[in-house]
């Protein structure tokens, strides 16, 4: 069995730190407590953990009973030390029926060359999806933002910028919205495709039905599943207008780093103000759940909020989500 982490001794990780807070100004003001806070920092930062939530639809479509989405988020690669290796034995482990990614993969524009090492021995039979993250856009011109989507697929990775792709076999559309943190999202825009197909399935003549395209669901004893993808939950409004049975996200990274008595450090959206930073929840009518990452960012630690990947099987039924961490 591969080790779960890069193999780093307690002074090169300090040294990490070290060098990382001379190379950021801003860490400067940012408090960072003793050794022995960093110590505990360092084992947070590496465990990794999979997080499996059990979703029931009473409308599920039957293609989808049973069915596992992985969701990675947050992977700023940039300052990553958990191993490509130990992720992809935790995907690959529960064997996901779809993949998708919520955002942040890259941090800086050398992190385009760890892509293919970290994300290229991942599959899943029904596809591989992701969704743009603030990082992504941050540091990458035109032209580089450009290699980076032409990277994703040649991977076998489907970019979703505003726009939504419907798999037949399972009945369900994957609406990618582009990244809420930077205002690329166009939620409207990302659903368009998906209204069309609605007004298409109404009752229609024959010569109208013949035109239809193969790519567009067909009629089906339960409406398409509306799974969306977006990097923060701050597109929520609009995606509760046009609805959707499970909205994940990502970007808060479950607040980073928790000191007892302090805030989290990052929350960086609406609901992370209003304190739903991190978990599933049921909000405006959406099931929405929002992953704590992988990564870091500002920081290279965690404290008290492991790094997650996580897992939705879904099934028919009423019954309330149910979630194990492992
Ligand atoms: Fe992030």
């Amino acid at each position: 069995m591969p080790p779960l982490t890069k193999n780093i001794s307690r002074r090169g990780f300090f040294r990490r730190i070290g060098g990382f807070i001379a190379n950021h100004w801003l860490l400067s003001t940012l408090p960072v407590g003793g050794l022995g806070v960093l110590g505990y920092a360092k084992h947070d930062t590496l465990a990794l953990k999979r997080e499996h939530w059990d979703l029931f639809y009473p409308n599920l479509p039957s293609s989808l009973e049973g069915k596992t989405i992985c969701q990675l988020s947050d992977l700023h690669l940039e300052t990553l030390q958990i191993l490509p290796e130990s992720i992809e034995q935790i995907v690959m482990a529960q064997k996901p029926d779809l993949l998708v990614i919520t955002g942040d993969i890259v941090s800086t524009r050398t992190d385009l060359d760890k892509l293919e090492i970290y994300l290229g021995g991942l599959t899943a039979p029904y596809g591989k999806f992701v969704v743009m993250g603030n990082n992504d856009y941050s540091n990458l011109s035109n032209t580089l933002f450009k290699r980076y989507l032409q990277q994703f697929q040649h991977l076998g990775w489907t970019p979703l910028l505003n726009n939504a792709s419907y798999l037949s076999d399972l009945n369900l559309w994957i609406i990618g919205v582009d990244d809420p943190a930077t205002a690329h999202d166009d939620v409207d825009l990302a659903y368009k495709e998906v209204l069309l197909s609605q007004s298409l399935s109404q009752p229609q003549s024959q010569s109208q039905s013949q035109s239809q395209s193969q790519s567009q669901p067909q009629s089906q004893s339960s409406p398409p599943f509306r799974l969306v993808l977006a990097h923060s939950t701050d597109c929520l409004d609009d995606v509760a207008k046009n609805g959707a049975e499970l909205l994940l996200a990502g970007h808060t990274h479950g607040g980073q780093i928790r000191l007892p008595g302090f805030g989290p450090l990052i929350t960086n959206t609406y609901l992370g103000d209003l304190g739903v930073y991190e978990g599933y929840h049921v909000i405006n009518g959406i099931p929405l759940y929002i992953n704590r990452g992988i990564g870091e960012s500002i920081l290279p630690i965690r404290f008290n909020v492991p790094p997650e990947i996580a897992f939705f099987t879904l099934h028919q039924g009423n019954s309330q989500a149910n979630h194990q961490t492992f």
